[in-house]
C-alpha cells in the first residue's frame, strides 16, 4: 500500500513538473509576416529545423531548406508545401562537412537568388565518432564550427545588401563546458582513446557562441545583426540512444519533460521574425529571452582570435 501511494505520488509530482515545464517555455508571440523575404534555414528536413522553416513558410517567405540528404530534403519541402501552402519553398543540397560543397551551395545561390534577409544556421551534429572528413577536419568541429562558418561568410556580401537583415546560429547551453585550445582546435591531438565526443561537441557550441559575438563587432553599423540561441532539451534525432553516451532507457523518462520539435523552434522564430529584436545583435538567448553568457562567452579577445585562427584553417583547405 504503501508503495503504491509512493508511485502515485511520485506520477503526481512527474505530471506537476511536465506542466511546470510546458507553462515556463517561451513562445514566440509574434505574427508578422515575411512576405518578399528570403530565408535559408540549415538541417531543416527533421526536428527544429523543420519547425522552423515550416513557421516562416506559414509567414509568406522564400524558404530555402539546406540539407544534406536529397530524399529528406525534397519531402520536408512537399510536407511544408502542403501544410503551409506556401509554394515558395525550396530544397536545396547542403552538406557542411564538406567545403566544396558549402562553396558550390553559396555560389549557385549568390548567383540565383537576389537577397537574403534570414540566414539560419541550425544544422549540427551531436555525438559524432573521432572521424575526419575530406578536409581532414574532424566530422564534429567541421559540421558545427567550420562549415557554417564558411558559409556565413560567402554569404555575408548578400546579407549585407538585404540589410536590415538577421543572422541566427542555434548553439546549445553545452558551450559553457567548452573549451578552446588553439594549439588543437580542430582536435588534432587527440588520440581514439582521448578523443571525448561530448567534448567535442561542447567545444563547437562555444565557437558559434564567440563567432557571434565576433560577427556581431564586424557587422557594427550594417543593419545585419547576429544572435545565438539555445532551443532547449528538445526531442529531436539529434538524440540517437545508440550514440548518447548516457543509457537509452533514460530517453524515454525524459522524452516525457523535454520540448517537442515546435517548443524547441520558438527562440529561432522569435529571433527571425520579432520586432523587438530589430536593433539587438551578439545576444545570447534561450526562451525567447536574453541570456548572460559565462565569461568565456563572452571574451572577445578569445571571439578575435578565434575568427582568425577559423579563418587559416578555411583557408588551407
Ligand atoms: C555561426 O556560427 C558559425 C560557425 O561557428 C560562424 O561562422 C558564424 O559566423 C556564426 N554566425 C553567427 C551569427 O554567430
Ligand atoms: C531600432 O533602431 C531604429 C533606428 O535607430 C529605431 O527607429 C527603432 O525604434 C529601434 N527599434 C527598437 C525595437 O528599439
Amino acid at each position: 500500500m504503501v508503495f503504491i501511494s509512493f508511485i502515485v505520488l511520485n506520477l503526481i509530482l512527474a505530471l506537476l513538473y511536465r506542466t511546470y515545464c510546458k507553462l515556463t517555455y517561451g513562445i514566440n508571440k509574434c505574427s508578422r509576416h515575411l512576405v518578399g523575404k528570403v530565408v535559408i534555414v540549415t538541417g531543416s528536413s527533421s526536428g527544429i529545423g523543420y519547425e522552423t522553416a515550416k513557421d516562416l513558410a506559414e509567414r509568406g517567405a522564400r524558404v530555402i531548406l539546406a540539407c544534406i540528404n536529397d530524399l529528406h530534403g525534397n519531402k520536408a519541402r512537399d510536407q511544408i508545401i502542403s501544410e503551409s501552402g506556401n509554394q515558395d519553398v525550396h530544397y536545396r543540397q547542403l552538406d557542411l562537412a564538406s567545403f566544396d560543397s558549402v562553396r558550390r551551395f553559396a555560389e549557385e545561390f549568390i548567383k540565383t537568388e537576389n537577397r537574403l534577409d534570414i540566414l539560419i544556421n541550425n544544422a549540427g551534429v551531436l555525438v559524432v565518432d573521432n572521424v575526419k572528413t575530406e578536409n581532414g577536419l574532424f566530422v564534429g568541429m567541421q559540421t558545427n564550427h567550420f562549415g557554417p562558418f564558411l558559409l556565413t561568410k560567402l554569404l555575408l556580401p548578400l546579407i549585407k545588401s538585404s540589410a536590415p537583415s538577421r543572422i541566427i546560429n542555434v548553439t546549445s547551453i553545452a558551450y559553457s563546458k567548452g573549451i578552446i585550445d588553439f594549439n588543437n582546435l580542430n582536435l588534432e591531438k587527440e588520440t581514439s582513446q582521448s578523443y571525448s565526443k561530448m567534448q567535442a561537441y561542447k567545444n563547437s557550441k562555444l565557437c558559434n557562441v564567440l563567432m557571434t559575438t565576433e560577427l556581431a563587432r564586424r557587422l557594427e553599423g550594417t543593419g545585419v545583426t547576429a544572435n545565438c540561441l539555445h532551443p532547449g532539451f528538445v526531442k529531436t534525432d539529434i538524440l540517437n540512444p545508440d550514440k548518447l553516451p548516457f543509457s537509452k532507457y533514460w530517453l524515454p523518462f525524459a522524452s516525457f519533460f523535454i520540448k517537442t520539435p515546435r517548443e524547441g523552434a520558438q527562440t529561432s522564430i522569435y529571433l527571425a521574425v520579432s520586432p523587438e529584436v530589430e536593433n539587438v545583435t551578439g545576444c545570447y538567448f534561450a526562451d525567447c529571452q536574453v541570456k548572460t553568457l559565462t565569461e568565456t562567452g563572452r571574451n572577445t579577445e578569445l571571439a578575435r582570435r578565434l575568427w582568425e585562427e577559423s579563418e587559416k584553417i578555411i583557408a588551407k583547405k
